[in-house]
């Protein structure tokens, strides 16, 4: 691409996507090493799409027996603490056997990038209007770049961006590549969108019960378990918690990001403080040609 930013990105082609140098490495030895379970659930998600929400509502919809809104896991462990990233390469693979059924992974990795011993685990799929995530990850990335690298402009970011050249892009055939797979197994793969998520959180959650072999009862509907957990995954709850404030997280020898890092806005629509109506359009267009025909929309607000 002809952008300076682009000589510091480091990233690889490979098979079609790009990947940094740690993440490709590991995703080697994930294809090595991984040995999947049949009852392991994936979380799925190009990055700064809502992968850390996602993780907060599925291991509190999954666990709603074990605890109650007022003394829960989540108020003093991180949603990536509890759900680890398989991307990360120092998660040996040994390090996962101990984990109790069903185990709960995230990822990055596009499905071809996925081992085919995968293809046997249910897999949540999020993803989010691109102007967004394009926004929320150059702000993410331009705080871990600082440390050793120079900064990267916005409109660099959005011209490697559209022309697919980002960490784990292209961001348009990510996104299909789960979308076309949910479609052809639904009760394999579930595939939200964060919009969806932000206008009906309540849906969201029956939606991930039922598909995740737990549905919402009557009884708990009575006693506004729903609610609950919509409240206790929402923004406002996570983000004022102490454990999501202070500290570092680890990704494996990958990345230490710090945690308040993953709680930004959480709104949509953040991108009209950052987009041209140029830059609006050119996305959208490049939105549409992919898209053409295969089902998938995104309703720009
Ligand atoms: P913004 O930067 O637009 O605010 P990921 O978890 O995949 O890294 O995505 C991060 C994005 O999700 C950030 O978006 C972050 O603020 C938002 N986010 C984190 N927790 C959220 C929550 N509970 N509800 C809604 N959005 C959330």
């Amino acid at each position: 691409p002809k952008c300076n930013g682009w000589r510091t990105l480091h990233l690889h082609n490979y098979n079609g996507y790009w990947l940094s140098t740690k993440i490709l490495k590991s995703n080697l030895l994930i294809h090595a090493y991984f040995k999947s379970q049949p009852t392991d659930i994936f979380l799925a998600s190009f990055m700064k799409s809502g992968t850390t929400w996602l993780k907060a509502l599925v291991f509190s919809t999954l666990n709603r027996d074990r605890y109650t809104f007022s003394n829960h896991h989540l108020h003093n462990h991180s949603p990536h603490s509890i759900i680890p990233v398989i991307d990360a390469e120092s998660y040996h693979i040994t390090d996962f056997t101990n984990l109790s059924a069903p185990r709960l992974f995230s990822t990055h990795y596009p499905l071809p990038l996925l081992p085919a011993c995968m293809s046997c685990a249910k897999l949540v799929y999020v993803c989010r209007d691109p102007k967004d995530v394009l926004v929320s990850k150059w702000l993410f990335m331009s705080k871990l770049r600082s440390k050793d690298l120079p900064p990267l402009s916005f409109d660099e970011a959005f011209e490697l961006f559209c022309v697919g050249a980002s960490e784990y892009g292209p961001f348009w055939e990510h996104v299909l590549s789960y979308w076309r797979a949910s479609l052809e197994n639904p009760d394999k793969i579930l595939f939200l969108k964060y919009e969806e998520m932000k206008k009906e959180p309540e849906m969201v959650v029956r939606k991930l019960a039922a598909f995740l072999g737990k549905a919402v009862t009557v009884e708990e509907e009575e006693k506004g378990v729903v609610r609950e957990i919509v409240k206790l995954c929402s923004f406002e709850n996570l983000s004022n918690l102490e454990v999501n404030k202070t500290g570092v997280e680890k990704f494996g020898k990958v990345l230490d990001v710090e945690k308040r890092d993953f709680f930004r806005k959480g709104v949509i629509g953040d991108w009209k403080n950052y987009l041209s109506d140029e830059m609006k359009e050119r996305i959208d267009g490049i939105t549409d040609e992919k898209f053409k025909g295969s089902g998938l929309t995104f309703t720009t607000v």
